[in-house]
């Protein structure tokens, strides 16, 4: 979703700001800004679309050492040029960028700015003016920006600037992402490390409700009751290659591609020295001790989270409850008397799951989070943290976090399983390895696969993935990569359920994508798929070595009967990406959707 950068020092800032917003393109946006300060006083360039519009009205002429940007990804009011950020106040004296949502935007304007009219929708605007409010009446502006941030109800990451006090820029952050980055003569602020690697890899965390004044010489952080913060910077450990395309045309399919890389990354970085499979202790005597464990997460993630029900409760017996994260606070389950909460977030920064996590800790119960990104806020605030060493996910479609996701869970059931004394079925490091080359394998057949998509979904209005047992999950995983970035109304059903209802949309040709990768409802999901055909239905069955039956269209090769997920769900990636392809879509960048989701 929206992202944010700035920079303060001695080049000039415009570049930097640039490059920096088009490292956060792949969050999602639909408008972009940049403000830059200097002696003649803070220009404003904006524009809706991609960056590279906004770069075509950037005056090159201006050279100014400080700025501000921000990608918008719209929340209140259309995308637009005027609506795009930064907002200036309406003497022009400050200049804001903001991420997240302010609920109470309304009531503070009544209450604060009842005359004053605005010129965009956004509630970003109300929060620049009653800075300015505050300020034309008695305050200095740090006072000023205190002051609205304590008004302020909902989530936030705030970079201002100031016409009069041009060697500062104020940040704060409540409940959004963001870091400040530290250099040599100059300092900078992102949403994500990535965006401003290209000129340091020292980073602060910033924490809920503070602010920092961020100099070009320093920063200084305090709370919002003025207690002074000294906290350590950090080194982000990325490749700036990683966060590049290559020779790719796409993220996603350099994404789908490292699969294999990301598999044997997690073998390695899960394995102790005697060889054998280990997770830090602490975590596993947190497992150990729930009596249940309840997995939260959204999206692709969830989808990982149902499996990863099966592998803790098959290896480990305990029993695991999954929930879509944004229902858990109306749909709160009955609890058990220990339960362990595991969030599962490729990003780290899901406001939907973080705001689960907030919940729960207040509760006082014990926190797991399974994330692809170090240092991130759902990372932060849990007790624990298990990491997916995917290495950077870009396109929005997430692919290598999602199988990262289902390995790591695994890893973690059959590491609690064997310290509950359990005898494992299978060596689970061997069966990963199998994994890894059987993708590889897969990935030779990108041409057939290729042929799978224009065959069947070129022009087609809909398609239906069924499955039975753990097929049916990766079905629901093969329709969100589908509808998120070919827009087809794709939906994923048990194989028995269509005839419940969904079979009455079945029409000639509608495509059916069927799974058969368990034994033991070989049969029951042809039974499945029978009866679709008899109705019209164009089918396509993917199914496994050892299972395959006369007119399946792919086989993957033969893994462990537990694992198959990560190796079906490749096939369904791809089909997805080239359906996208073969539809004009913007694969990386489907309308509507951001990457990281950091507003409720
Ligand atoms: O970062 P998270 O894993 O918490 O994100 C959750 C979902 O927003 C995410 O998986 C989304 O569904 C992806 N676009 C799916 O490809």
């Amino acid at each position: 979703m929206c992202g944010i950068v700035g920079y303060i020092g001695n080049n000039d800032a415009k570049e930097i700001l640039l490059k920096g917003l088009e490292k956060l393109e792949y969050r999602g946006y639909d408008s972009a800004g940049i403000a830059v300060s200097n002696e003649e006083g803070v220009h404003v360039f904006k524009e809706k679309g991609r960056i590279a519009d906004l770069r075509k009205i950037v005056d090159d002429e201006v050279f100014a050492p400080t700025g501000i940007g921000h990608t918008r990804w719209a929340t209140h009011g259309v995308p637009s040029q005027v609506n795009a950020h930064p907002h200036k106040s309406a003497s022009g004296r400050f200049t804001i960028v903001h991420n997240g949502v302010i609920e109470n935007y309304d009531l503070l304007k009544k209450e604060y700015l009842p005359n004053q009219e605005l010129k965009s929708d956004t509630d970003t605007e109300v929060v620049v003016q009653l800075i300015e409010h505050f300020v034309e009446n008695g305050m200095n502006i740090k006072a000023a920006f205190v002051q609205t941030l304590k008004l302020l109800k909902g989530s936030y990451a705030i970079a201002l600037l100031d016409d009069q006090n041009k060697e500062v820029i104020y940040v704060a952050k409540n409940k959004s992402p963001l870091l400040v980055g530290l250099g040599d003569s100059f300092n900078v602020v992102a949403s994500d490390a990535m965006a401003m690697l290209q000129v340091t890899n020292k980073y602060v965390e910033l924490v809920d409700k503070e602010i920092v004044i961020v100099e070009k010489s320093g920063i200084s952080i305090e709370t919002l009751d003025g207690e002074v913060i000294s906290r350590e910077a950090y080194t982000a450990e990325l490749d700036a290659s990683d966060i590049e395309k290559g020779t790719y045309p796409h993220y996603m399919l350099k994404e789908i591609d490292e699969q294999p890389l990301a598999i044997r990354k997690i073998i390695q970085e899960y394995q102790g020295q005697d060889g054998k499979l280990t997770i830090d202790s602490a975590i596993v005597e947190a497992v150990k001790n729930a009596d249940r464990l309840y997995i939260i997460a959204a999206g692709t993630s969830y989808h990982a989270g149902l499996l990863g029900k099966q592998f803790i409760e098959k290896s480990a017996k305990i029993p695991v409850e999954v929930h879509v994260a944004s229902e858990f606070g109306y749909n709160m389950p009955l609890l058990s008397e220990k339960p362990l909460f595991i969030f599962i977030t490729q990003s780290g920064e899901t406001a939907d799951s973080r705001a689960v996590l907030v919940h729960v800790k207040e509760l006082g119960y014990p926190t797991l989070t399974i994330t692809n990104v170090p240092g991130s806020t759902l990372s932060r605030e849990a007790d624990h943290t298990l990491l997916l060493y995917a290495g950077p996910e870009i396109a929005v479609a997430s692919t290598k976090a999602y199988t990262a996701q289902m390995a790591v869970l695994s890893i973690l059931a059959d590491v609690t399983a064997k310290s509950k004394g359990y005898e494992p079925e299978f060596d689970l490091i061997h069966e990963l390895g199998i994994i890894a080359n059987a993708m590889e394998v897969i990935f030779e057949e990108k041409e057939d696969i290729e042929k799978i998509a224009s065959e069947y979904l070129a022009t087609t209005r809909n398609a239906f993935f069924i499955g039975r047992g753990i097929d049916f999950y990766v079905g629901l995983e093969g329709s969100l990569k589908l509808k998120e970035i070919s827009y087809i109304q794709a939906e994923g059903f048990a194989g028995g359920e269509l005839k419940h209802g969904t079979i009455a949309l079945i029409e000639d040709g509608t495509p059916i994508i069927a799974l058969a990768t368990q034994e033991s409802v070989n049969l029951s999901i042809r039974g499945n798929v029978k009866e679709v055909v008899a109705r019209g239905a164009n089918p396509c069955i993917i199914s496994m070595k050892g299972l395959e039956m006369e007119g399946d269209r792919f086989i993957v090769p033969a893994v462990h009967e537990m694992l198959t997920p990560l190796i079906s769900v490749v096939p369904l990636q791809l089909i997805a990406y080239y359906a996208a392809l073969h539809r004009g879509c913007d694969v990386d960048k489907p309308r509507n959707l951001a990457k990281s989701v950091t507003v409720e």
